[in-house]
């Protein structure tokens, strides 16, 4: 399962791609605006492009099919190879099905139930993300969303990337590729968790007490 980063902020994705598991990003706009407010955000879309070179989805803010289309066109003004982010409504999948005639990739964002991913498919989506962490936020089985789309998806042989979205800790990254989810876009911090284990912390102390022990005693055998 591919991993790619949630975040607009340009340092976290500088880190993240320097450690070689990301192998994209997407933004929105919340992310965006969590970044320094006098920021550019073209400048800023063309840095992290630049910085991880691979998946980039950036989300439209129209809500009808022409101003989708509009935004749609400037995003790729800046660089070919965006993929468009549109929401999960009808007028979203108009621009989905307009764009997919184009083979202009989109990013079908805001699905909650595999019925969503299912339709953003079938109007051509090139990738579903299924936000899981704010189902279980309202007591809905978010993980259940994601096993019912990818069952689905096995069935049928459906062509969308499924992107399991809004991940909250590293056990949604492991249900999620276990359930068989194509991408999980994670935010920087679950990356970081996802790296951390106490036993490899304390076995590598433990090497190192052990290598300076048998460099001490080498020492003084040789004096
Ligand atoms: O890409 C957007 C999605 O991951 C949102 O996550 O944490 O705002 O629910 P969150």
């Amino acid at each position: 399962m591919q991993l790619y980063v949630d975040s607009a902020n340009i340092a976290d994705i500088r880190h993240a791609a320097s450690l070689g598991m990301i192998s994209g990003v997407t933004t929105n706009p919340s992310l965006l605006a969590k970044e320094d407010p006098s920021i550019d955000i073209k400048a800023l879309i063309l840095d992290i492009h630049k910085t991880v070179g691979g998946h980039l989805s950036v989300e439209v803010v129209s809500t009808d099919t022409a101003g989708m289309l509009r935004e749609a066109d400037e995003i790729l003004s800046w660089f070919p190879e965006a993929t468009i982010k549109i929401p999960m409504i009808p007028a979203g999948l108009s621009a989905v099905k307009e764009l997919a005639r184009q083979q202009v990739p989109t990013n079908v964002t805001l699905i909650f139930s595999a019925a969503q991913a299912l339709a953003a498919n079938n109007a051509g989506a090139t990738y579903v993300s299924l936000f899981l962490g704010r189902l279980d936020d309202v007591s809905t089985d978010g993980m259940r969303a994601v096993e019912d789309t990818c069952e689905i998806w096995d069935v049928h042989g459906l062509e969308s990337q499924i992107i399991a979205a809004s991940i909250r800790h590293p056990i949604h990254v492991l249900q999620c590729a276990k359930a068989g989810a194509h991408i999980a876009t994670v935010p920087y911090k679950v990356l970081m968790q996802m790296l951390k284990h106490p036993l490899t912390d304390s076995g590598l102390q433990s090497f190192l007490n052990d290598y300076e022990k048998m460099k001490a005693e080498k020492e003084k055998l040789s004096a």
